[in-house]
């Protein structure tokens, strides 16, 4: 089938290669030009595993297209999916200028008829604007053109992204009419000719679903984190804990790791969103408010437990701090919301120097902070430790997971680790004479 992605962020790029990768016609579009002229020229502009693969195979078979060419765009798709960005305005909601910039853009270009699928995460009620921004250009130009709007809203993992959208858990198609629904089926047959994993529901409900998803996964998140704080001040230690409560199915194994909070660029968004779309209908959310504000003050604890053993935030004045781990999570260079921000801006406050070190987001670190005299770029994990006062581990990368200590012991100034990630065993690491704080394990600190 002809398809036509709008946007080649995230979301977009994953999206049509993926599509392209099983047979589909694809074209993305974008209104940055630079961007496209990186992607034909194949470069890859986020660091996504598998992701380079799938694109330059697709654009070699012929499957795949990148262009600007927004008339050409809309011409080429029978379905035209909308994956342009829905960053959060001063309020806290989901800006629509992108989303029903691209409506408008259709209306005025379409010859036949048209489903525009909206993939971007928007607000509940946002693809009946996409309809009504739609219809009006049409009868602007006195066409009597059919459409119509499906909500397909997206699941992916940063990291694991081009897996998911291959195997999908599931795939939500919102819609109202049997013409569309038909089209969506045969555009995901590929990917469910096992098992259906498609769940059709009306347009407002899938919407809802994506914002329901992330809430309750951030949700998971932030209840553990508080039962994390509580242990460590009442002598337990959260990873029996996690081990004891995830063994009763209905709660799980899955994301109840305690850390430094969540971040990355969907979680903080769409809680922020959610809450802010219940306001605006009146209604009192406390629960959607407090995962948000467990997670924020998550995201200082690292910073405090280190204030707390250099004798207050003045202790770690002049010190040196050696940071692994700067995305999000790992397998990304995302640090949109990143706990490792947090916790460097609140050790430059305080007047330390941070020398950072990541697998692959040490260019985003150098985009984002510019040169500057307390930071400090190492070139790999064991030099970022050369005479520092400790170690703070913001991400759990593989690479962390089982270094060298004796070689970490001789490169550090004290044997003295923070790990928001609780990554080792305390056990071991006491044994060998460090002093060892993570995450919801006594000593509180
Ligand atoms: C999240 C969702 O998991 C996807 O299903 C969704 O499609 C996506 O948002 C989106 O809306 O686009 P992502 O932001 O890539 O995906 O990252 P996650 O793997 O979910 O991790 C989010 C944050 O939660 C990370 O900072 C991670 O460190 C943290 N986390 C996760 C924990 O602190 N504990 C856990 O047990 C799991």
């Amino acid at each position: 089938m002809r398809l036509t992605i709008f946007g080649t962020g995230y979301v977009g790029l994953v999206t049509g290669a993926c599509l392209a990768d099983v047979g589909h016609q694809v074209i993305c579009v974008d209104v940055d030009a630079k961007k496209i002229a990186r992607l034909r020229a194949g470069e890859i502009p986020i660091h996504e595993p598998g992701l380079d693969e799938v694109v330059h195979r697709n654009v070699a078979a012929g499957t795949l297209e990148f262009t600007t060419d927004t008339a050409r765009a809309v011409a080429h798709g029978q379905v035209q999916f909308v994956a342009v960005g829905t960053p959060p305005d001063e309020s806290g909601a989901a800006d629509l200028q992108y989303v029903l910039a691209v409506a408008e853009t259709i209306g005025k270009a379409m010859a036949r008829r048209k489903i525009v699928v909206v993939k971007s995460t928007v607000p509940v009620g946002t693809s009946d604007k996409v309809r009504a921004r739609l219809a009006q250009v049409l009868s602007d130009r006195n066409s009597a053109l059919e459409f119509d709007v499906v909500s397909n809203p997206e699941f992916l993992k940063e990291g694991a992204a081009v897996n998911d959208f291959l195997k999908p858990d599931r795939i939500i198609v919102g819609t109202a009419t049997d013409h569309a629904r038909e089209v969506m089926k045969e555009i995901y047959e590929p990917f469910n000719r096992n098992h259906d994993r498609t769940i059709y529901m009306d347009v407002r409900s899938a919407e809802l679903t994506k914002y329901a998803a992330n809430a309750m996964l951030a949700t998971k998140i932030s209840f553990i984190n508080e039962i994390a704080n509580l242990a460590e001040r009442l002598g337990a230690d959260i990873e029996e804990v996690r081990r004891g409560i995830g063994a009763d199915p209905r709660i799980g194994y899955h994301f109840i790791y305690p850390g430094l909070g969540y971040g990355g660029s969907c979680f903080p968004k769409d809680v922020q969103a959610l809450g802010r779309t219940a306001r605006d209908i009146g209604y009192d959310a406390p629960l959607i408010g407090a995962v948000e504000a467990v997670n924020t003050r998550q995201k200082t604890t690292l910073f405090e437990k280190m204030a707390n053993h250099f004798g207050g935030a003045q202790g770690l004045k002049g010190k040196r701090i050696a940071v692994w781990g700067l995305a999000f999570k790992p397998n990304t260079d995302d640090m949109r919301e990143a706990p490792s921000r947090v916790l460097i801006e609140a050790l430059w406050a305080a007047g330390a120097t941070v020398v950072a070190y990541d697998p692959v987001a040490m260019d985003e670190t150098a985009r984002i902070y510019g040169a500057r005299d307390d930071l400090m770029l190492a070139p790999d994990k064991y030099a970022a430790l050369e005479g520092a006062d400790a170690l703070a581990i913001c991400t759990e990368w593989q690479q962390f997971r089982a270094p060298d200590f004796d070689e970490m012991a001789d490169r550090l100034a004290a044997k003295l680790i923070f790990d928001g990630r609780n990554i080792y065993a305390p056990d071991r690491l006491s044994r060998d004479g460090w002093t060892y704080v993570s995450v919801g394990r006594a000593p509180a600190y």
